[in-house]
């Protein structure tokens, strides 16, 4: 199954980087070029190119002006947040998701709020956002940062507006596996120049930093790169689509395998097809499904990271409690996930298996 497009066109970006014989971002042409299409292409205020997603997050946290040991409230699922809070020596601290959306569950944010609460990380999970209104009603109330990760979302909309632009600052990621893949790299977006300036000074790694700086600068070819790939990237969203829609058909009769629910008004860019296995509550073991699936051509493993964020070692060596997410920890272990990338005619034939081996329950 063919994954992302390369081509003379990503050829000749390179060899104009190579030509130009400045390859450091710093005073070269192609990154401040790709942040301007960039910015312009999500409709954001600002943006800026960054060495990767993770960088984009630790930054975001020092624009939020949390000091070390302030608190920054996270998801559970995946691990990310978590350590970009971490990154900056501040507390994460654990909001429970929605059951059928796996996204963040505002709903829950008051209780989690304390005097050291700085900012919130929001993961645009799966490729579908989060509940931006109640999140950022919130967060406007007690003067709290929103920072979006969409490493996920790149294209995904919440009423109109795209997945990076909803809160303050959001964070995309070019990592290989995303929708939009440079080996490496990433984007953030922000709504003011302040937030812009303080996080270019963080990567602008100079001789004497103005502030503590990290050279999480982006270079020049991967930017040229990305210049091209961003014509594409719509593109590969919508294959994305079409075969999480393949996927969603294939399960529409099943009772115990749960897609993610959509909620109105926002378009899921579908990095991710993800369902829940709940076939014990139908009397079916996770051993019999596994095996069913294994004989019908559809291997399919269940948990992805196993645990909530909080239980991993890297996270939980830092915490000063135990936290505990009932929703979220109902949902890891019982997590199948389907990359979308690549053909969804491929896709699709994967999807007729899947369906034909539910249908044999
Ligand atoms: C949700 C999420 N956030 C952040 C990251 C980190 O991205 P990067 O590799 O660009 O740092 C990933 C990578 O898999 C991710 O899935």
């Amino acid at each position: 199954m063919r994954y992302h497009q390369f081509d003379d066109e990503d050829l000749q970006a390179c060899k104009r980087v190579l030509d130009s014989g400045v390859l450091c971002g710093i005073g070269g042409a192609e990154t401040p070029a790709f942040e301007e299409e960039f910015r312009r292409e999500m409709n954001s205020p600002h943006a800026l190119a960054i060495v990767n997603a993770m960088a984009g997050l630790h930054c975001a946290v020092v624009a939020s002006g949390a000091d070390y040991g302030d608190e920054v409230i996270v998801d559970p699922m995946v691990v990310f947040a978590a350590l970009g809070a971490l990154y900056h020596h501040c507390t994460p601290v654990f909001c429970d998701v929605e059951r059928d959306t796996h996204l963040m569950d505002a709903t829950k944010l008051p209780e989690l709020l304390t005097e050291r609460t700085r900012a919130i990380i929001v993961t645009q999970l799966w490729g579908q956002c989060a509940d931006m209104d109640a999140i950022n009603a919130f967060a406007a109330e007690h003067d709290l940062l929103v920072i979006e990760d969409c490493a996920h979302a790149i294209y995904a909309t919440y009423n109109g507006g795209y997945a990076g632009t909803l809160g303050d600052v959001g964070v995309y990621s070019f990592q290989q596996s995303k929708q939009m893949a440079l080996g490496d790299g990433g984007m953030t977006c922000m709504k003011s120049a302040e937030h812009r300036e303080i996080m270019e000074e963080m990567i602008t790694f100079g001789t004497v930093p103005k502030r503590l700086g990290w050279n999480y600068r982006i270079n020049e070819i991967v930017a040229a790169i990305g210049r091209v790939q961003l014509t594409r990237a719509r593109e590969y969203v919508r294959m994305c689509q079409r075969s999480a829609a393949a996927y969603n058909a294939a399960v529409a009769d099943c009772e115990w395998l749960v897609p993610q629910a959509n909620r109105e008004g926002r378009e899921n860019a579908y990095h991710i097809w993800a369902a829940i296995f709940e076939g014990e509550e139908f009397g079916i073991t996770r051993e019999q499904f596994m095996t069913r699936m294994g004989e019908h051509d559809f291997p399919v493993r269940l948990g992805y990271i196993e645990r909530p964020a909080y239980a991993h070692h890297c996270i939980a060596q830092y915490l000063p409690d135990e936290p505990y997410c009932e929703v979220a920890e109902h949902l890891m272990p019982r997590l199948m996930l389907i990359g979308t990338g690549g053909d969804p005619v491929g896709h699709e034939r994967n999807a007729e298996k899947l369906a034909a081996a539910l249908a044999s329950f």
